[in-house]
């Protein structure tokens, strides 16, 4: 978008190597300062000790050469040996028609697609708020790699499957007082953790819970009836959650789709000397001594399997299935080392893998101590989406007349869920988050309301100034005008940096800036009651402004209004 950067660069190394008979490559970054131009390199310092001259001069010779490109209005030597570069206003609205190509999704690209697995709850328990951060991080890239383009698996892999079910089986066979179908969510979290009340006591139930499932395993007909109550009622409930969130799965195949799908899988891998007998007749995996890495168990003694053969089939499944160039894990980063194992296992299968990502995320800690040293096992995320819908309702009436809306309990939804959203990626997935409820709900800062709040004002004006009509090229740019044009430029290198890293937070960032830059031209230059050429100028940065916010909103899950 910033089509001018490269011609900078590519000249600028031009100039290095005729002048000064130096190869390197150079870059400029954008500089927000006023009064920095709107390019700049530190090119000259970098150069200037190996050629053994002052780096003001070599600055001053580039300075001079980018000074008589096209589209270049001025340039200046800055501090120990910065150029900076002021590009002619023409020069910059050029970029304009890629802003609004970056605003649609970009035309599919012929390569192999990419696996995005998240949220992979645990079954038999409502979400709790941890869930959040898979579920949005992995959302949110998910939505980042098929707007650029890529064709994009989105997979929820549940825990369905595994010792935990035969846990529940056994604690409603003991204390349930109805027919599974007739339990709530709720009453299943009760049983399960009844059961491990008791287990406390009793050592004997957890074995009654490993045979249970393995008998589940093996095909026992009422349990298999039971299995699947239990999945509806909890499907039931997270599809709710999923749906507040605005999140989408193409395909949930939670760990029992893998059922039938692992007996080859551990025949090769005992062919190929990868799984071999342990202890008590378990098969295990072993890593070479320089990994550090403990052995990791395929197969258990009783025959039964584990979260790790489910696994394996599942990339095996996947592979075959997609052909993927990659597939990304969104799981917390308590699971490291299990993924390296992981990894590690797939490799000495010796299949051809695609690039295997385990992308983590931290813990989430609480502002609030009422919220960290809650009492129960789980605090539940729709509880906490509730909370946060009130505190947006009394935000909303405490602004009173400042809030135009003629749907205040959808505007409050709005708000409430995307000030949680908006609050966790709006931090660096792989630091701890900190879940504070000031920093999330509030109209000033980095938080949903900020952003939903610029956004609607953008298109309150709009609105108010009717048709919009194109604008010949511009002569002068205010400072202010000049700083919400270059983060307008670079939306397009923003979303794709986020995706390329996999960080949100990127994206965030650039929003919570972004509006920052547009409130503060709204509040300098005037709009709707400027001269003509200006005012058709003013509203079209505005309506690229509200576009750009919508989009990388969206591409985020937040929701923006229109009005509010
Ligand atoms: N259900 C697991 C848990 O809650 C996370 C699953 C992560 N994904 C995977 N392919 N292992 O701990």
């Amino acid at each position: 978008m910033f089509d001018i950067r490269k011609k900078l660069e590519a000249a600028g190394e031009t100039i290095l190597r005729e002048k000064f008979g130096e190869s390197t490559t150079i870059h400029f970054d954008v500089s927000m300062d006023e009064g920095r131009g709107d390019l700049t390199t530190s090119a000259a310092l970098q150069v200037a000790k190996k050629l053994g001259k002052s780096p003001r001069d070599i600055a001053t010779t580039l300075a001079d050469a980018f000074g008589k490109l096209p589209g270049v209005l001025s340039t200046e030597v800055a501090g120990a040996g910065f150029v900076n570069v002021t590009v002619a206003p023409a020069e910059l609205t050029k970029g304009f028609s890629a802003v609004r190509t970056a605003c649609l999704p970009s035309k599919k690209r012929k390569e192999q697609p990419v696996i995005v697995e998240y949220s992979q709850p645990n079954i038999a328990k409502p979400l709790g708020v941890h869930h959040i951060l898979s579920t949005i991080i992995g959302q949110s890239l998910a939505n980042m790699y098929r707007h650029l383009g890529y064709e994009t698996i989105s997979i929820n892999h549940i825990g369905d499957w595994g010792t935990q079910f035969g846990k529940l089986a056994v604690a409603h066979a003991t204390w349930g007082t109805k027919p599974i179908e007739n339990h709530t969510i709720d009453d299943l979290l009760e049983l399960y953790v009844r059961f491990h009340t008791e287990a406390e006591k009793n050592a004997l139930l957890e074995d009654e819970g490993r045979a249970a499932f393995k008998k589940l395993e093996d095909g026992d007909k009422e349990l298999r009836v039971f299995w699947s109550a239990v999945v509806k009622i909890t499907m039931g409930s997270m599809e709710k959650m999923y749906e507040r969130l605005h999140v989408t799965f193409d395909h949930t195949q939670g760990e029992s789709f893998y059922e039938d799908k692992m007996a080859p899988i551990l025949e090769e891998g005992k062919k190929k000397g990868v799984f071999k007998l342990g202890e008590e007749g378990a098969f295990i995996a072993e890593f070479p001594e320089e990994t550090k890495m403990p052995p990791a168990i395929a197969l258990k003694g009783d025959g039964s399997t584990i979260y790790l053969t489910r696994d394996l089939a599942a990339a095996n499944y996947r592979i075959n299935t997609w052909h993927p160039q990659a597939i990304l894990y969104v799981v917390d980063v308590a699971q490291q080392l299990y993924f390296k194992q992981l990894f590690a296992v797939l490799g000495q299968l010796g299949w051809e893998l695609p690039t295997l990502e385990h992308v983590i995320f931290g813990r989430m800690r609480f502002a609030d101590k009422a919220m960290s040293t809650r009492k129960g096992n789980i605090l539940r995320l729709e509880e906490v989406l509730d909370e946060a819908v009130k505190r947006a309702d009394l935000l909303i009436a405490e602004r009173g007349e400042k809030i135009q809306t003629d749907d205040p309990k959808g505007l409050a939804e709005m708000m409430g869920v995307g000030s949680v959203v908006y609050g966790v990626l709006s931090q660096n997935r792989k630091m701890d988050m900190v879940f504070d409820w000031d920093k999330m709900l509030t109209f000033e800062g980095n938080s949903a309301p900020y952003v939903q709040y610029t956004h609607a004002r953008a298109r309150s004006v709009l609105r108010k100034a009717g048709s919009l009509v194109s604008v010949s090229d511009i002569q002068e740019l205010t400072a202010k005008e000049r700083t919400l044009i270059k983060l307008i430029l670079m939306f397009g290198e923003t979303v794709e940096s986020a995706r390329a890293d996999h960080l949100p937070h990127k994206l965030t960032n650039y929003l919570y800036e972004l509006c920052q830059a547009f409130n503060s031209f709204y509040n300098s230059d005037e709009i709707l009651t400027a001269p003509d050429e200006t005012r058709n100028f003013r509203l079209s940065l505005t309506k690229l402004t509200a576009d750009v916010l919508k989009t990388g909103a969206e591409l985020l899950t937040l929701q923006v209004p229109d009005r509010m």
